[in-house]
């Protein structure tokens, strides 16, 4: 930057440390109160009834919280709803049935717009047509599918008739659509023909039917045209075309079922600490109370707004943000099908200007790129609709959170930096944007009602400034209600590290380091168990490294993430030649276990790995190797010699990701 004043407001903004609430935004905003950290408190769990009161409910719920089964928790007691009534049709009877519910953005430029007496008739349309292939409540739906407006259609739908979906990332491979097919007893598939990567058409239904073919039972499937004839494909026995069925099935009337709170909405497949995925259970009444309140009070959503969150819909922050959150508001949601650098690195700018956008929620690895390729993109359009800014997934950095305050914000948007996981359901630990002070780098105090805390190894909570593991000790409306047939390790994953169910104390265990301020300000210091958060995406290191290892001439395998890439370090058998063939395996072997989306940014061989002397890998060594961070204590480490290898082989690798990181 060459122009003076920049430089001093750069200057300024770097040694900042904390910024107020802008007095513009905390004049318009959806909670300003600051005592509703001390009202939730004092009047907990019934506090959780504003949540619910966002809601439309068919029964009303006998009590707020049932604690008697703890850990298995149920939230509003005996309440009957319906999630698409309160997403769709409780906005149509309000008079709002031409407002824009999906503002959809193609990737070849094409746009459509869903109004909420469109999304009506599409889901009834839609739901009919499922039941006739013989979907019933609580049956199981897989949804395959791109960014394309039928996903949020067909999750209605299926909310409509009482159907939990499991909406499987497009991403996935075969085998993982197929493993998560059949741990569901999923006997229903919506997917489609294909859809456009940068400029290619690829060819989805090719996956879908190579998943079901490994699928232990029959699946009826059904197949969105989403290339228009750009890629001919065939429908086979059990395969149904989706534009035929809606047409089919136009203009029925199908009522939304009461459902009971405890219901399953979804479920979600989520990595864990071993090679399985886990399927996370959400519920109709308290996750979609949790979800349209956090989209209320911290993401400030209003229904005449616009908002995008850039996320996938196959993730759970496209579930509960991009989706339930802001249509359970009433709200215009946008979808984006596209990446943000294609065509152009100003793209998310140009949609953001196009759109008028009134709260934009991204990704900490997002907000990197952009800084990386250049303030002259976001300044080349006009932003100044943009009210508030969030980030999710991993920390934010104090630079890029600067950065995005100044350069997308324009020093007027509150940025809130919220912590949450696919099985907390929704936010957890955030800034109210209208209240809290923000501190770029820790994201911010527990939202009220939500009683989490930093403590050691024993549970015992740790003294301010000391690192220690995140739990949350009270149970909260959005929180997973177990994982589909599996209660046992519903419990041993998370409730027995740091609850004492002697004494019925209960404490659910996130899985992340973290450590509080004197203030009571959370920082988020990554995962403490096998799982990595790369690029917005959650994967888990058995499930890469058992990929791996089962390639021949592997002996071992090690991934981690640093600097947001994924590293895969593998050690060869003897006779073994570490080549580009080995390597080319090792990415196939990936790709096809989980998808492309795991496939590593690097892979570094290295005749072994360093193992401390009870055998266990050091992870974090082989972190903090990639970043070039100081190494920790590694007195444990039975091979220290390793390290200088493993330095060479690196730099041998990465020189090009160093170099272009800076
Ligand atoms: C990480 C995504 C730091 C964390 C919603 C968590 C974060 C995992 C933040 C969940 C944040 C999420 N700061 N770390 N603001 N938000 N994480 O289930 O490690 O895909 O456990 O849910 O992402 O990932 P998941």
């Amino acid at each position: 930057m060459d122009d003076g004043v920049d430089v001093e407001l750069e200057a300024w903004l770097e040694s900042r440390e904390r910024f107020e609430p802008p007095g513009e935004f905390v004049e318009q905003a959806n909670v300003t109160d600051p005592s509703i950290y001390e009202a939730f408190e004092e009047n907990w769990p019934a506090c959780w009834e504003r949540a619910a009161d966002l809601l439309d409910w068919e029964t009303d719920y006998e009590a707020v919280l049932d604690d008697s089964g703890a850990p298995r928790y149920r939230w509003f007691v005996d309440g009957r709803l319906n999630a698409a009534h309160n997403c769709i049709d409780r906005h149509v009877e309000a008079g709002r049935k031409n407002h824009a519910a999906i503002r959809w953005e193609g990737k070849r430029g094409e746009t459509e717009t869903y109004t909420y007496g469109d999304l009506k008739r599409e889901t009834e349309a839609f739901g009919a047509a499922l039941r006739e292939l013989g979907v019933g409540e609580d049956d199981v739906v897989t949804l395959y599918l791109p960014m394309i407006p039928e996903l949020p259609i067909a999750m209605l739908a299926c909310a409509r008739i009482g159907a939990p979906h499991s909406v499987v990332f497009a991403g996935f491979s075969p085998d993982a659509l197929a493993t998560r097919m059949d741990s569901a007893d999923s006997q229903f598939l919506v997917t489609c023909d294909g859809y456009y990567r940068r400029g290619d058409a690829l060819n989805h239904k090719g996956k879908a039917d190579r998943a079901v073919r490994r699928v232990d039972h029959d699946v009826e499937t059904v197949v969105v045209d989403r290339l228009g004839g750009g890629l001919p494909h065939s429908l086979g026995d059990r395969q149904h075309d989706y534009d035929a069925l809606v047409t089919a099935h136009r203009s029925e009337t199908v009522e939304p079922v009461a459902r009971d709170s405890e219901d399953d909405l979804f479920v979600m497949y989520t990595s864990g600490t071993t090679g399985e995925p886990k399927a996370v259970r959400h519920t109709t009444g308290g996750y979609l109370a949790h979800v349209a309140w956090t989209t209320h009070a911290v993401l400030d959503v209003k229904p005449e707004d616009t908002y995008w969150c850039s996320a996938d819909i196959g993730w759970i922050t496209g579930h509960s943000y991009i989706v339930y959150g802001p249509l359970a508001l009433g709200a215009t949601t946008i979808i984006y099908e596209g990446t943000p650098d294609y065509p152009e690195k100003d793209r998310i700018w140009e949609l953001v200007e196009r759109y008028g956008v009134d709260v934009f929620y991204t990704a900490p690895t997002a907000v990197r790129a952009f800084m990386k390729w250049g303030s002259d993109h976001p300044e080349s359009h006009d932003l100044s609709s943009l009210r508030l800014l969030g980030t999710v997934g991993e920390p934010i950095n104090p630079k890029a959170w600067k950065w995005y305050y100044e350069h997308i914000g324009g020093g007027s948007c509150p940025v809130v930096d919220t912590w949450w996981q696919a099985e907390t359901g929704g936010m957890m630990i955030t800034t109210l944007p209208g209240i809290g002070t923000m501190k770029p780098g820790a994201a911010g105090p527990p939202l009220p009602g939500i009683d989490a805390r930093v403590v050691d190894a024993d549970g015992q909570e740790v003294a301010p400034g000391e690192a220690g593991y995140l739990v949350v000790e009270k149970p909260w409306p959005g929180m997973l209600r177990g994982l589909a047939g599996d209660d046992e390790r519903f419990v041993s994953e998370y409730w027995e590290d740091y609850s004492d169910p002697e004494l019925d104390e209960w404490a659910y265990f996130a899985g992340d380091g973290a450590k509080v301020d004197d203030d009571g300000y959370v920082t988020l210091l990554g995962r403490v168990d096998d799982v990595i958060d790369v690029a917005g995406h959650r994967l888990g290191t058995m499930e890469l490294e058992s990929a791996i290892v089962g390639v021949e001439g592997v002996a071992e395998a090690a991934a981690v993430e640093a600097g947001g890439d994924l590293l895969a370090y593998v050690s060869t058998e003897r006779e073994q030649a570490a080549d580009a063939v080995l390597r080319a395996t090792v990415t196939e072997a990936v790709e096809a276990a989980i998808g492309e989306v795991a496939v590593p940014d690097h892979v570094v061989f290295t005749p072994e790995l360093p193992k401390t002397r009870s055998g266990k890998i050091m992870r974090r060594l082989l972190e903090d190797i990639a970043t070039g961070e100081e190494l920790g204590d590694i007195s444990a480490l039975r091979n220290p010699e390793i390290v200088g290898e493993l330095r060479a082989r690196l730099a041998g690798e990465t020189r090009s990701y160093l170099e272009s990181d800076g």
